[in-house]
This record gives structure tokens, C-alpha cells and sequence, in this order.
């Protein structure tokens, strides 16, 4: 055995789930390869970036990183840097011509090809490039069929020991939908489903793991279809009823909705399982038909509204998340008045707001970015407001009720914060409410990960709700693998 130490890789992640699904596969891909996974950027082997194109704020970030990189490729020229994911694919070789200390650049649909365009780059001391056309994708995609991704998708492997108590599957990859303002159907080209025997392969195997909850990815999950083996074409509903069918699979969510020809048996299908968390991720991106006309949308503001009203008679509860986009060109007072009736009418959980950012090679990259910066901050923050207002009223009712939460382990301010509570818990609900709450005494924080608790709320802000623990699954829940300290933890009144 060679006594040389251990090549390390760090892979830093930024933007949507899709990308952290990425990462996390091949970050799998590393490991069998022998890599350790390194903290500390300057001094690893390998320097990863698996970067986002849809805002131009997020590529800056990476092009920041990058710059600061070319001193640590000039004092150690053996170190490899690379550019993954949909920057890489949109930008290529301009990328390249800015920071030429880039050894690897690999798209999106090529990841599978990762380790053999490092080990090349480290062989050959030559930059090795993997991608398929950049944004003008939509002539040409270099992998069709969505093999490269399969592999990807099914390189999945567990460490001995590990517990994925929560993990990603992709149902879908690519977009056909080319809305104005979206880079995506450009960088991970033509929307293709994965067949439904793969995907329930892949779930059972996370399950048998001792996954708890999963999340099915699409970029436009609600048009999966696929056929399966016997020629017989398998739906999201159907699969959803497939997947629920898995013993011990506690929670099942998918995202992200297109409103556009959403099927009802969807709803169906989540009212009737209660594995399927009634939640849904529906981006409206705006309130006004001009603008969604504008930006493509296949639906209008009516019946985006109509559809929520029937997810709402259907799946009672549900939890409603949307995306909006202010200042999209032409937008006027009026345009943007109608997107807060709209947040008004919906009372999502929570809205995601962004300013709209032109993307070159899409349609809406031809008009005018005629809403100044400071308008759409001021329209952005008019929205932020009123979301938080709606969900400081819907979540001061939940005050003094007792909500089912799966422990995600210690809180965000547990980890980050050094002033914050080292044993503060984090989990969600089945509507993706954020709950926080103390570890009981005896009990170590990270071991209460993926246990569902039942937690009564004490307080509320608009992001999180706040309670104490009343009691929390025993330690020989179904799929227990890591073994707890206690046996079981009874209510805490
Ligand atoms: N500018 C601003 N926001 C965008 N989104 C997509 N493209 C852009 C853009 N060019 C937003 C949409 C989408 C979310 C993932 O990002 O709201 O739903
Ligand atoms: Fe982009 Fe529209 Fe496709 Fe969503 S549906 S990924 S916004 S093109």
C-alpha cells in the first residue's frame, strides 16, 4: 500500500437542490475514488465549485472565488481548480479566458464524467472540458436520453454506518418550458423523465438506508411522465402512490410545480397518503397577465388563483410556497400592485423574491432592463413585508398547539452562532414549518436527528416557531441505527 497521504477535494455548492443533489453524488464518486473531503479550500488537492447561472449574483460570488484562487495556483501549479454545473455550461470557455488557472470545466449533464476529466487534468497537466453547448443548448444536447445523469443518479453509495435520514431523488432533469427571463433550459437542456423503475429502485434503497423523508427533484416535477417496463405510461400521481407504497418511509415531498396543466389527481393522490407532505412549491412569478405573458408563463393570474383555490379544497392544510420575480422588464406600479394582491389572496407559508436578473441567450435578455435597481429592491422588500406579515398571523395561531416535527439536528444557530444555544434542535413539520426547540437533558443533540418529536410552540417569528419538547420517538423507532444513550423520552408537560 503506498504511504503517499490522501489527495484531498473541496467541493464548495452554491444555488438550487438540484445542484446540492449534484454535489452529493459526486462527492460519492469521490470517496470511491479515495478522496477525502476537506474543510479548508487553499490547502486541498482538488478545488471545487458546482456553480448556479440563474441570477448573475450568484455567478459573481464564484468569479470572486475564482480570482482569489490565482495566488493558490500560482504557489502550488498542482493543485486542480474546477467549475461545475450551470455557470460553467453558460459561461465555457469565456470562463476559461478570465481565469485561466481553471483545469476542469464540466457542465451539469456530464457529471458522471467528473473523476476521469480530474484524473486527466491531473494527468496531462492540460485543462479538461466537459459540456455540451452552453446556452444554446437548445440545439444540441449532448446527452438526450439523460444517460449521463442516470449514472449519476444511480452512482449513489452509502459510507458503512452512514443515515441518510433525509435525502434528494430526481424524478426529472432539464426544463422544456423556456421562460423568458430562465437560463436553466439552456444550461441543463431538454426536460427528460427518469424511468419510474430507477426511481423507485433508488427510494428503496435510501429507505432501506434508513432514510426518513425524501424529496423528489424536477424542475417541472408536476409534468413527469415516464413509461414504465409493461409500455404503461407512470404519472407524478402514480408514481407518488408507488413510493408511498415503501415500508417505513415516513415523509415524501416533491418540487418544483409548474401551475401550468397541473394535474388534480396530484392533489388526489396527496390528500389520500399521509407519507406525501401536503406541500407544495408552486412559483406564480407574478400577479399580472401582462407580465406572465411577458415572461411565458403558460397560465394567467386567474388560473394560478383557481388552482390554489382546488389544491386548497382538496389537500385541506396545504401549505403553499411560491417564487416571484420583481421588476421584470416593463413592469409598472400597476403589474407589481396586482403580484401583492396575489401574495395578499394565496397567504403562502413562504415566498421566495427575486429581483430580476438578465440572463444572456434568453428571450427576455433582448428587452430593456428598464426597472432601476432601487425599485426593485424597494418592490422586493414591499413583498418580503407582506409575506412576513402573513405568516406572523398564520404561525401566532399555531402558538400553544403541539406540531409533529422530524429533528433535522442542532439548530443553525447551535452550529454557527457562538452566542447561540449549542443544544437548540432544528426539525420541520409536514407543512415545512421551521421548528426550533432545547435537546432534553441527557440526550446528545445530534443523536435526535431524523426522530419525529412532538414539540408544543411557546412562541413564533415569521420564519420559525419556537417550543418545547413534549415527547420524542424511543430509540428503537423503525431503521434505528445509530444507537441513542436513552431508550426512550417521555413528555416533558
Ligand atoms: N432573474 C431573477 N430571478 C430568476 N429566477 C429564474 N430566473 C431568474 C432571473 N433571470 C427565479 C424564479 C425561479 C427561481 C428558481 O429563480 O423565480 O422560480
Ligand atoms: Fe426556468 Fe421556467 Fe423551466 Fe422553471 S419552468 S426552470 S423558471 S424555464
Amino acid at each position: 500500500m503506498s504511504d503517499a497521504p490522501q489527495k484531498t477535494v473541496f467541493l464548495e455548492t452554491f444555488g438550487c437542490q438540484m445542484n446540492f443533489l449534484d454535489s452529493e453524488l459526486v462527492i460519492g464518486q469521490f470517496r470511491r475514488m479515495g478522496l477525502r473531503i476537506a474543510s479548508d479550500r487553499d490547502s486541498a488537492d482538488i478545488i471545487l465549485f458546482n456553480t448556479c447561472a440563474v441570477r448573475d449574483h450568484a455567478e459573481q460570488k464564484v468569479t470572486s472565488r475564482l480570482g482569489e484562487l490565482r495566488q493558490v495556483k500560482a504557489d502550488r501549479p498542482g493543485v486542480i481548480i474546477g467549475v461545475i454545473g450551470c455557470q460553467a455550461e453558460r459561461e465555457g470557455k469565456l470562463l476559461i479566458s478570465r481565469f485561466p488557472h481553471i483545469d476542469v470545466l464540466c457542465g451539469p449533464s456530464q457529471l458522471d464524467r467528473l473523476p476521469d476529466l480530474i484524473a486527466e487534468a491531473q494527468a496531462t497537466r492540460k485543462r479538461a472540458v466537459a459540456l455540451s453547448g452552453g446556452v444554446k443548448g437548445r440545439q444540441r444536447d449532448a446527452d438526450p436520453e439523460g444517460n449521463a445523469i442516470e449514472r449519476l443518479d444511480q452512482s449513489r453509495a452509502f459510507a458503512p454506518g452512514e443515515n441518510p435520514l433525509q435525502a434528494y431523488v430526481r424524478v426529472q432533469r432539464g426544463c422544456d418550458k423556456f421562460c423568458a427571463y430562465c437560463v436553466v433550459p439552456g444550461v441543463r437542456g431538454k426536460e427528460k423523465s427518469r424511468k419510474p423503475e430507477n426511481i423507485v429502485a433508488d427510494c428503496r434503497r435510501l429507505v432501506e438506508a434508513g432514510c426518513r423523508e425524501i424529496t423528489l427533484l424536477g424542475q417541472t416535477v408536476n409534468s413527469y411522465v415516464q413509461n414504465d417496463a409493461a409500455g404503461q405510461p407512470v404519472t407524478l400521481a402514480r408514481l407518488l402512490e408507488q413510493l408511498c407504497g415503501l415500508p417505513n418511509l415516513l415523509r415524501l415531498r416533491f418540487v418544483t410545480s409548474y401551475p401550468g396543466g397541473f394535474d388534480e389527481n396530484i392533489l388526489r393522490v396527496m390528500a389520500a397518503h399521509p407519507a406525501i407532505c401536503p406541500y407544495l412549491h408552486i412559483p406564480a412569478q407574478s400577479g399580472s397577465d401582462r407580465m406572465l405573458n411577458a415572461m411565458r408563463r403558460q397560465y394567467t393570474a386567474a388560473d394560478y388563483l383557481r388552482l390554489m383555490d382546488r389544491a386548497r379544497e382538496i389537500v385541506p392544510g396545504i401549505s403553499l410556497a411560491g417564487d416571484f420575480i420583481v421588476g421584470f422588464p416593463g413592469e409598472t406600479e400597476s403589474d407589481f400592485a396586482a403580484t401583492v394582491e396575489m401574495v395578499r389572496r394565496v397567504r403562502y407559508k413562504n415566498c421566495f423574491v427575486f429581483k430580476y436578473s438578465p440572463r444572456p441567450g434568453t428571450a427576455a435578455a433582448q428587452l430593456p432592463d428598464d426597472v432601476p435597481d432601487d425599485v426593485k429592491r424597494e418592490r422586493n422588500n414591499i413583498l418580503l413585508a407582506e409575506q412576513a406579515a402573513i405568516s406572523s398571523q398564520t404561525h401566532a395561531e399555531l402558538v400553544g398547539q403541539r406540531l409533529s416535527v422530524l429533528v433535522e439536528g442542532p439548530s443553525k444557530s447551535a452550529i454557527e452562532s457562538p452566542a447561540g444555544n449549542p443544544r437548540q434542535l432544528t426539525g420541520r413539520t409536514v407543512f415545512d414549518q421551521i421548528v426550533v426547540f432545547d435537546c432534553p437533558a441527557g440526550a446528545e443533540p445530534s443523536q435526535l436527528a431524523g426522530r419525529l418529536a412532538e414539540v408544543r410552540i411557546l412562541h413564533a417569528t415569521p420564519y420559525t416557531l419556537i417550543g418545547e419538547l413534549a415527547t420524542i420517538e424511543s430509540a428503537g423507532a423503525p431503521n434505528d441505527s445509530a444507537p441513542l444513550r436513552y431508550k426512550s423520552l417521555t413528555v416533558i408537560q
